[in-house]
Parts: C-alpha cells; structure tokens; sequence
C-alpha cells in the first residue's frame, strides 16, 4: 500500500500540491486526472523524491519514505516510467532496459514480454539509446 497524507509542496512561491491524500493498495490500478498544469507529474516526482515536499507524509508498505532518498524508495518498490524520452543516450538499448531490473537480484533477466510488445526493440539491443528514433526512444 502506498499512503499519502497531507502532502504539500512548492516550486518556489508557487503552492502546486495543496494537502493531497490518497492510498493506493498494491495489485490494483489507481489513476490520477486531472487538466494540464494541476499537478499530476510534481507528485509523481515527489513520490520518487526527485522534488521535495514541504509537509506532508509518504509511506510505501508500512515503511515512511518522507525524507528518503531516490534510490530507498526504489529499492523499496517504487518504480517511475516517466512520459518522455528519458532513457539514458549513451547507454544502448541493452543497457537501459538492464536499468530497470537494477534493483533485482544479479542476473535477473529482461522478460520476454517486452520483446512480444517491442520487437523492434530485440534488433536495435547494442544501439545507443539516442541513436533510435523519438518514437522508438518513447
Ligand atoms: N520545475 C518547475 N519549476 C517551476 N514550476 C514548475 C516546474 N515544473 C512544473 N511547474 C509548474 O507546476 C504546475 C504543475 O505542473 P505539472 O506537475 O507538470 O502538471 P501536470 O503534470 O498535471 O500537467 C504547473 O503550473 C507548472 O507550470
Ligand atoms: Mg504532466
């Protein structure tokens, strides 16, 4: 279960995330709407502890993760799959799908699942990332 309590936070004097609370149990789906420019990414990446929150409470299976830092809550379970082109460029494709298995266990291999969805993907293993196309970097 994710659990946040009173979250606040601020990008300069601009008050974005204004007491935001929700839980969100593990093996279901929760979903975040909401119009353009309300908020929906600045909490993802306060999740993730890439923007700090000014009050509030974060936990993640009975663990606070308030004050963590990025690789704790990752480590914890808490993955992010941001909405661009954020892969790592120089790094090739093999290597920044290895990226995210980092946190599980040495040899962990890439599931097949990802080649069945991308196949392009299983060809273009030893590219670098920013050498693919916009579309096949996304
Ligand atoms: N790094 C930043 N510095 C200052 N203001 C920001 C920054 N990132 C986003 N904002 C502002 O915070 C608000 C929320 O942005 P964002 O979380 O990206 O919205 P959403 O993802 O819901 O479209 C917007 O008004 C945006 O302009
Ligand atoms: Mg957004």
């Amino acid at each position: 279960m994710l659990k946040v309590d009173k979250l606040n936070q601020y990008y300069s004097g601009s008050h974005i995330l204004r007491d935001v609370s929700f839980e969100a149990p593990i093996g279901k789906v929760t979903t975040l709407l909401g119009r353009n420019g309300v908020g929906k990414t600045t909490l993802l990446k306060v999740l993730l502890g890439l923007v700090p929150s000014r009050t509030g409470s974060i936990s993640f299976e009975g663990k606070d993760l308030t004050r963590a830092p990025s690789h704790e809550r990752v480590r914890a379970g808490i993955g992010y799959v941001p909405q661009g082109r954020e892969i790592f460029p120089r790094l090739t494709v093999l290597e920044n799908l290895q990226m995210g298995l980092a946190t599980r266990p040495g040899g962990t291999r890439i599931p097949e699942r990802i080649f069945e969805m991308f196949p392009v993907l299983k060809q273009m293993l030893k590219r670098r990332g920013g050498d693919l196309s916009g579309g096949q970097q996304q």
